[in-house]
């Protein structure tokens, strides 16, 4: 007897970067050290007063599930949160608190798409993005993103892949695995050809917060239609707590919470206490500390990378990656990453993960190790590189 399988199966590919991941721990059994620079985690770990709002919550049997659309003291302090950081006022009737940006992202799509509609995403860009989208049965339309344009698209770009079945694009700011930004304007400028087409716009703000410049409001400052994911992983420190949050347009709201009811019923209830915690000091004051840890590292980074030979045309501004052109050290990333790591015991991404556009001549360095350890990979790096 044979079980069926599903045709999307072929169409989903496992991370290069998990193969890489566990050759890099076989290694380390083995004795050998080996310098992680493609973690895409912070490697700080949850905040204590984060920590010491879930389990008082467990304590006090808060283990029940919440409403879909999560606490609304939640929903209500995220609200309070774009207007703090943003100055642009959401109704928390229009914020889903959900699993992870993950559950977000699959949320927004699962609201805009049906089988066989196109969904622009970056390439490259973050690769879950297509895999949600063939999940739908829906097509994932490869929107190139150049460094020439600082790897967001324009207006233009949609329209060169856009075809009559197409039903969003979808793009983050700031991008992994490139860490640029939407430019002021950019958004509604996508925001207002896609509405021409009666399209949507997804926007992943997953990054926000993890900027080194100043720092750019939501694009919902730019326009109020756009779904916006945003996620409790990165900025705020709980990636293994899965919460997140998407905002809807208004009119949307009744969808995606029937939406969220059926596919995942509500967000983790501890996780969901333990977050009202990063709305407040002093859990704020540490996420401004760890920020300027990020930008302490970029920095050296960026320049140390530069002088071994790699070269970064447009130059990150945010989230904790660099995304580095390797043509001019070798032709394929994903043979050069294998032989750092097996002969250098460093771990970087290949681009192949991220895409095909360019991906055979760009890595992704990760800085979510402390400097110490970024110099050793840098070095070590510098060393195999010199021969
Ligand atoms: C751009 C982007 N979006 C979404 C996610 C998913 O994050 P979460 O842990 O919130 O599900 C990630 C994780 O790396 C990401 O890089």
């Amino acid at each position: 007897m044979a079980l069926p399988r599903a045709h999307r199966l072929d169409l989903i590919k496992p991370f290069q970067v998990m193969e890489l991941l566990g050759r890099a721990r076989a290694l380390e059994a083995q004795g050998r050290d080996i310098v992680h620079m493609e973690v895409g985690e912070p490697d700080f770990p949850t905040a204590e007063p984060v920590i010491e709002a879930g389990v008082q919550a467990l304590r006090a049997g808060k283990t029940g599930y919440t409403t879909a659309c999560g606490l609304p003291e939640l929903r209500e302090a995220i609200a309070g949160h774009y207007w703090r950081t943003s100055g642009v006022h959401i109704d928390p009737s229009r914020i889903l608190v959900t699993p992870g940006a993950s559950g977000a992202l699959l949320l927004a799509l699962a609201l805009v798409a049906n089988a066989g509609d196109g969904v622009l995403v970056p390439d490259p860009g973050y690769p879950c993005n297509r895999h949600f989208v063939q999940h739908l049965d829906a097509r994932a339309v490869p929107l190139p993103a150049t460094a020439e344009q600082r790897f967001q698209p324009q207006p233009t770009d949609l329209a060169a892949v856009w075809d009559d079945g197409c039903v969003a694009a979808m793009v983050a700011s700031p991008a992994n695995p490139t860490g640029t930004m939407l430019a002021p304007g950019q958004g509604a400028a996508l925001h207002d050809w896609l509405a021409e087409r009666d399209a949507a716009l997804i926007v992943d703000e997953i990054y926000h917060g993890l900027v080194y410049g100043a720092a750019p409001p939501t694009v919902l400052t730019e326009r109020d239609s756009v779904l916006v994911v945003n996620s409790f992983s990165k900025y705020f420190g709980m990636t293994g707590w899965r919460l997140g949050w998407l905002v809807v347009p208004d009119g949307m709201q009744q969808d995606a919470e029937k939406l969220a009811q059926n596919l995942y019923i509500a967000a983790s209830t501890p996780a969901q206490h333990a977050a009202l915690a990063c709305f407040q000091e002093p859990a704020l004051a540490l996420f401004e500390e760890r920020r300027q840890a990020f930008a302490q590292r970029r920095d050296y980074l960026l320049n140390a990378v530069r002088e071994i030979g790699f070269r970064l045309p447009a130059e990150p501004e945010g989230a904790f990656y660099l995304y580095a052109d390797s043509s001019s050290l070798a032709e394929d990333s994903h043979a050069l990453c294998r032989d750092l790591l097996e002969q250098a015991g460093v771990a970087i991404t290949p681009g192949l993960d991220f895409g095909t556009l360019g991906a055979a001549g760009h890595v992704r360095f990760a800085y979510t190790n402390s400097l110490e350890r970024l110099q050793s990979g840098v070095e070590r790096m510098a060393d195999w590189l010199r021969g």
